[in-house]
């Protein structure tokens, strides 16, 4: 389903909403959260809420969806920082509840192994939450990826490398980062993408418009029986 909001403010909020309804429903749900500057309202507005209306997310489990190879969780920019500041820390989130990759691991390899198998534990995920790169990557299964893998290290595209610069305070080498697959993004059992302003206009036209293939990986989402292309009026411009 697509559905196109008015402005940023009303994208996040429906998307906050449903973050809420299912912690509300259904108290250990697994949800898988993005980083990036997309989702940063709507966890925003679910923090409030939770605090207002005293919603626990005690027994809410969050797995990762990607993290940049090499950066650690204590460097401002790494995903779980982000996370950890606008939504961890905030709801007093324990690290028992958090499975999040470990991008400093000697082993990647077995990294992909251990979250592989925890999201098998945990029997999937209840929500995923994903924004889309400039390039129409989901999380970090960049153009070209196997649709069906699960959690892998990548080899990041230049655009992403590019891109991912605005998230760090000094020039970074980013090269590596080790994502959930697609495949488990489309195994969720509901999967909200959310894109706003006009800079993803162009790929939401081709995510939305062209044949589906992993030229353009978010295209997937939209076969997904429960995946929502959540857009602002400037992201749905070209439509
Ligand atoms: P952004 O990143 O939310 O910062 O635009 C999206 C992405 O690269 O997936």
């Amino acid at each position: 389903m697509v559905a196109t909001f008015k402005n940023y403010q009303d994208l996040s909020a429906f998307a906050a909403n449903k973050i809420i309804r299912l912690v509300k429903h259904k108290k250990n749900a697994v949800l898988c959260l993005a980083a990036g500057d997309t989702p940063a309202l709507t966890y925003h507005l679910v923090v409030e809420t939770a605090k207002r209306e005293a919603i626990s997310f005690s027994e809410i489990i969050f797995t990762g969806l990607d993290e940049w190879v090499g950066i650690g969780p204590d460097i401002p920019g790494s995903c779980y920082h982000f996370l950890q500041q606008k939504i961890f820390g905030p709801l007093g989130i324990k690290k028992t509840q958090i499975h999040f990759f470990n991008s400093m691991a000697t082993d990647l390899q077995q990294e992909c192994n251990r979250i592989n198998t925890i999201i098998q534990t945990v029997r999937g995920i209840d929500l995923a939450l994903v924004g889309i790169g400039l390039n129409g990557h989901v999380g970090f299964n960049e153009p070209g990826i196997d649709p069906a893998g699960n959690a892998h290290v990548v080899t990041l595209d230049e655009v992403t490398s590019i891109v991912g610069q605005k998230y760090f305070k000094t020039n970074t080498a980013l090269s590596k980062g080790i994502t959930l697959g697609m495949a488990q993004i489309m195994q969720a059992r509901e999967v909200l993408l959310l894109a706003n302003g006009a800079k993803k206009a162009a790929i939401i036209r081709r995510t939305l418009k062209e044949d589906i293939s992993n030229a353009v990986p978010a295209g997937f989402i939209t076969t997904h029986p429960n995946g929502w292309i959540l857009l602002d009026e400037e992201a749905a411009a070209e439509l």
